[in-house]
């Protein structure tokens, strides 16, 4: 069985500068092992809270690499270096406000300050992008809720 390819873009100031460890992306990685039952392959990235470094990743991504998925982390929010969802809405063909609304909405159960993510996903081609915020601890949380509708969703874009 051929491996899928799955990015994960850890988008992080300081995490690109190495000033930060990058936890997110590893979290991401351990948690894609856990529920995955099939081969795959994880292509890394972090880069800096640019719109146009973001977009240039995400492409890079989804194009060259050819992942079906890619995770993003961190960039969400509401501070004015945050535009991970521009840069995800900037190369998408079609946008999946779904996503955002119920990472959200299971989110708010575990914290208020969900509301001041503005994660979405889209689809580029024949991939998926998700926005996840950067806490560690909001990958799990917002991922088992939606994670039981990507495969359907990948297969129905392939
Ligand atoms: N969602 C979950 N599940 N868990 C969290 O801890 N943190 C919130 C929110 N969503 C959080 C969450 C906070 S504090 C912020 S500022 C926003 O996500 C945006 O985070 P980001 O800019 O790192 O993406």
């Amino acid at each position: 069985m051929t491996a899928v390819k799955i990015g994960i873009l850890t988008v992080s100031d300081r995490a690109s500068r190495g000033e930060y460890e990058d936890l997110g992306g590893p979290a991401i990685a351990a948690y894609l092992n856990e529920v995955l039952s099939c081969p795959w392959t994880p292509v890394q990235k972090i880069v800096s809270d640019d719109t146009t470094i973001i977009s240039d990743a995400l492409v890079e991504l989804c194009d060259a690499h050819q992942c079906c998925l890619v995770i993003t982390t961190g960039g969400t929010g509401p501070a004015l270096r945050d535009v991970t969802p521009e840069a995800t809405e900037a190369v998408c063909e079609k946008m999946m406000p779904g996503f955002g609304e119920l990472m959200r909405k299971v989110s708010l159960e575990k914290v208020p300050t969900a509301i001041l993510s503005r994660q979405t996903a889209g689809i580029r081609g024949k991939s998926l992008v998700v926005n996840l915020p950067g806490k560690p601890r909001a990958i799990a949380e917002c991922l088992d809720a939606v994670f039981p509708a990507i495969p359907y969703c990948i297969d129905l874009i392939v």
